[in-house]
């Protein structure tokens, strides 16, 4: 393990959403994917990697369809109340993170709605962090346009310099609910509320199968990646 990396390492996961623009009239981690929930997918891939302490997960408390999955009841699984924003859900299992963890824990924080990803991409972000933490994210490819009011381009920006933030991001967990108090309003990852205290966490590259399923057309891509991810990996017995 990582030097950088003292204390035991911890998964978080958010996944208190309602999934609106999935509009699937349910929460969209309980979509199937291949005959398995995407919340599945997701969390047998965190359980799998071996580093990861236990995996807390945030879920609404009205929410009926978690206590389904078997999943749930994972001796390495505990279940924390979300919150309204997904900086609150994430807030709350950062909390439990240090009540078990102590102050030396990390915490790798990742979605529930990104199914796909790689533990080899994991494996790079735990290798690559330092001090300061570090994302998995992707150099933009299109060009970027600064929008100025009424839909006018008001400057065209450096692509050389502009990421795609993924998860999982993975920061020292006391660092990370100190970064996550006051007004999470405009926080929509942990690096952003880290950045707000003054860290410079680092870009790690991912792979660009690991896409946060969101709107319907997400769900037939999904089924490609998942596809060629498990024809890539085939001799290993592994999906991914
Ligand atoms: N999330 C959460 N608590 C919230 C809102 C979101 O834990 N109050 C979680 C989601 O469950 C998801 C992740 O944060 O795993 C990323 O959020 P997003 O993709 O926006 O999911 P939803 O909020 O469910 O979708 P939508 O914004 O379309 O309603
Ligand atoms: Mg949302």
């Amino acid at each position: 393990m990582n030097p950088v990396i003292s204390g035991p390492l911890y998964a978080v996961v958010p996944a208190a959403g309602v999934g609106s623009r999935m509009g699937a009239g349910f929460p969209k981690q309980y979509l199937s994917l291949a005959g398995q929930t995407l919340a599945e997918h997701t969390l047998n891939r965190l359980l799998s990697f071996a580093p990861i302490h236990k995996v807390v997960v945030a879920v609404s408390a009205d929410d009926p369809w978690w206590p389904t999955l078997a999943v749930s009841g994972h001796p390495r699984i505990q279940t924390v109340a979300g919150g309204d924003t997904r900086a609150d859900s994430v807030r709350n299992g950062v909390a439990a993170v240090l009540d078990e963890g102590g102050a030396d824990a990390w915490v790798l924080v990742h979605d529930m709605a990104r199914p796909l990803i790689r533990l080899s991409d994991i494996q790079s972000l735990l290798d690559q962090t330092g001090p300061q933490g570090a994302i998995l994210a992707l150099p933009v490819v299109d060009t970027i346009k600064q929008a100025a009011e009424e839909k006018h381009i008001a400057a065209t920006l450096d692509r050389a310099h502009i990421w795609r933030a993924l998860t999982p991001q993975l920061f020292p967990a006391q660092a990370l609910l100190a970064a996550l108090q006051g007004d999470l309003a405009t926080i929509t990852d942990e690096a952003s509320a880290m950045e707000r205290d003054g860290w410079q966490p680092g870009l790690v590259a991912g792979h660009s199968d690991n896409i946060k399923i969101t709107v319907p057309d997400d769900l037939p891509l999904a089924r490609f990646y998942l596809s060629r991810q498990q024809s890539d990996d085939s001799s290993e017995g592994e999906p991914w």
